[in-house]
């Protein structure tokens, strides 16, 4: 997974590249470069890890040119250093990659039998010296491409400049997504909107296997066939959207704490003006007719579905799968003819997940989206969309993309319910009251902060971590195992607490802390039952729960974390706070890169 972007303009490029690569760093950060065109010559400027490094490399060596393009990488093919790092070139091409291009090793001995050496091991450099070896046979740049992309199987976004064409760039996308921006004079390629945002408010998303072609004063763009077509081009007034840390230390923190309003603006959306039902925009089916539902994602937004399975199949009645999309798409399970198949997904450019939703789509499915980004390949591919309004969310480890899709996810099965007739009208106005002071909830639950810290000193020592959760409080589990790993480095698993006893409970000695989620529901004495049996083997136990549940635990090996009272409707939602702030802060105390942990990245655009 990496970020893109090019500009063919008049102005100097390099400051304007690397602004446009700080949007995309969440794409991945182990090495970057770029590359201009200089008197008609390829320049090159590459360097291993962030992005501030390849600043301070351009800043000692500038890199002058009006075409240019850059590359924000996460490796695939090849350790992360500087001769791996994009743009790979020879004289003739240079050019930067987002994907896996499959059949690279036999391209490569192809190429070598040609005469072509290779210094790098990704799988990129083989389409700079395939798009040469057909420039030397005559063809121009854009027949070049065209014939390479012919033999590559795989997947790519590709931002492409030439030796000798001071007006030329080319774009090419298959399985992975690329935008082109439209200004005065100039015009760019871009992985997404964000990176554009510097430089235009006009773009327009090439489909699969489109080729473009952009001058300084024009665009062209070409289907999988080579005929030429149309694009939308949308226009997005300037959001002035500030991705600022404000005057929080990590952007992780800062989304944590947006949460209570992000949740507020997202249900303002799905709740009536009365504030006493969920309106939700015309679907395309009945949810009556509907057989089964599959939810499909991968990461935090696959936990999103998981709580998802317990609301729609107890509120609404409807048999629900979750299924990882990674395994989906593989599996062929087979789909009852209108079925619905609903994909969550924070960027809306998971390559699993996209793939999935292909799948689902042959298959007969009605597909709707849970989805942050609302131009993306994602949301532009489903039948439906319903956004989250996080807004950006910048820190890899996702946050208030969660609770904002658990959020939609929330009023979706009490909409489904009514419309079923498991939910009475009356029931309906309650549960839309508990939602309105959803928000609130959580504003409260932040305030457990302190509490936190003290916790995480310990957390911060161990080596291995149990969270325990029964219901919705078992994904939420799987979750708070997540974000802790991400994060601090520190091993942990995520269990239900009901199976602890068939496998995890040989872990526990007084080294192994366990964390239980329990709010006082219909669960907690189950769960207390585990709890025990946790402290019988001198396992030191965190117990978030609320003013009920903690009166019931005295044992002094349990610390408690006490939130106030919560329906159980949304108390997947507001307990989600503080396993995020214990990952957090135990992160802080390690010491670790919390914004950008160490091989991860925050939009997942391979396979
Ligand atoms: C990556 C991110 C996770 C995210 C997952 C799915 O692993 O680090 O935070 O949950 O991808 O991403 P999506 O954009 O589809 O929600």
């Amino acid at each position: 997974m990496c970020g893109i972007i090019g500009i063919v303009g008049r102005e100097a490029v390099a400051p304007r590249l690397l602004e446009g690569l700080q949007q995309l760093e969440y794409r991945g950060y182990d090495s970057a470069g770029l590359s201009t065109l200089v008197d008609g010559r390829i320049e090159r400027r590459r360097t291993k890890g962030k992005l501030v490094n390849l600043k301070n490399v351009v800043g000692n060596n500038p890199l002058p040119g009006v075409l240019g393009i850059g590359h924000t990488r996460w490796a695939t093919h090849g350790v992360p250093n500087e001769t791996n790092a994009h743009p790979h070139c020879n004289d003739n091409v240079s050019l930067v990659h987002n994907g896996i291009i499959e059949n690279h090793d036999e391209i490569r001995q192809e190429l070598i039998a040609l005469g072509y050496t290779f210094v790098s091991d990704t799988d990129t450099e083989v389409l700079v010296h395939l798009i040469d070896s057909y420039l030397q046979k005559s063809s121009s740049p854009q027949q070049a491409v065209q014939q390479t992309l012919q033999k590559v199987e795989g997947a790519y976004a590709l931002a492409i400049l030439f030796g000798g064409y001071n007006d030329l760039l080319i774009g090419a996308r298959r399985g992975s997504p690329l935008a082109v921006g439209y200004g005065e004079g100039e015009m760019y390629l871009g992985s997404d909107q964000l990176a554009l945002m510097p430089l235009t408010q006009r773009v327009s998303y090439l489909e699969e296997g489109d080729l473009a072609v952009l001058t300084s004063e024009s665009v062209q763009i070409f289907d999988a066939t080579g005929q030429l077509v149309e694009r939308p081009v949308h226009e997005k007034a300037s959001e002035n959207i500030v991705l600022s840390k404000g005057n929080f230390q990590h952007f992780m923190l800062k989304e944590i704490h947006e949460q209570p309003e992000v949740i507020r603006q997202t249900l303002a959306s799905l709740l009536n003006e009365e504030h006493d039902a969920i309106a939700l925009p015309d679907l395309p089916f009945a949810i009556k007719s509907v057989p089964k539902i599959t939810l499909i994602a991968c990461g935090t937004a696959y936990y999103a579905c998981m709580v998802a399975k317990y609301w729609f199949e107890e509120m609404a009645q409807i048999p629900v799968e979750v299924d990882l999309a990674s395994e989906f798409r593989y599996r062929k399970p087979p789909l009852q003819e209108g079925g619905l198949a609903i994909f969550i997904s924070q960027s809306g450019e998971t390559a699993d997940t996209l793939a999935a939703h292909h799948y689902a789509k042959k298959g007969g499915q009605h597909t709707l989206a849970v989805v942050n980004v609302a131009e993306s390949s994602l949301a532009r591919a489903v039948d439906v969309v319903l956004q989250t309004l996080a807004g950006p969310e910048i820190g890899v480890a996702s946050t208030k993309a969660f609770t904002t899709q658990l959020s939609v996810l929330a009023c979706l099965a009490l909409a489904w319910g009514v419309e079923r007739g498991t939910i009475t009208k009356a029931e309906e106005k309650r549960l839309c009251a508990v939602l309105a002071q959803l928000p609130e909830a959580v504003r409260r639950a932040l305030k457990v902060e302190e509490a936190i810290q003290q916790s995480a000193l310990s957390l911060s020592r161990a080596r291995d971590v149990l969270y325990l959760g029964r219901g919705t409080s078992y994904p939420l589990a799987l979750e708070g195992a997540l974000k802790l790993k991400e994060i601090s480095y520190i091993h942990a698993e995520g269990y239900a607490a009901g199976e602890m006893k068939h496998g995890p409970i040989a872990l526990i000695d007084d080294q192994v802390p366990v964390i239980v989620i329990a709010p006082h529901d219909r669960f907690f004495d189950k769960t207390l039952s585990n709890l025990k049996e946790v402290i019988a083997r001198d396992g030191p136990v965190t117990l978030i729960t609320d003013q009920e549940g903690c009166a019931k635990v005295t044992d002094t090996q349990v610390t408690p974390i006490v939130l106030e009272d919560a329906d159980p409707y949304i108390t997947p939602i507001v307990y989600a706070v503080p396993i995020q702030l214990l990952a957090y802060h135990t992160a802080l105390r390690k010491g670790t890169d919390i914004d950008q942990p160490r091989n991860l990245a925050k939009s997942v655009t391979v396979e």
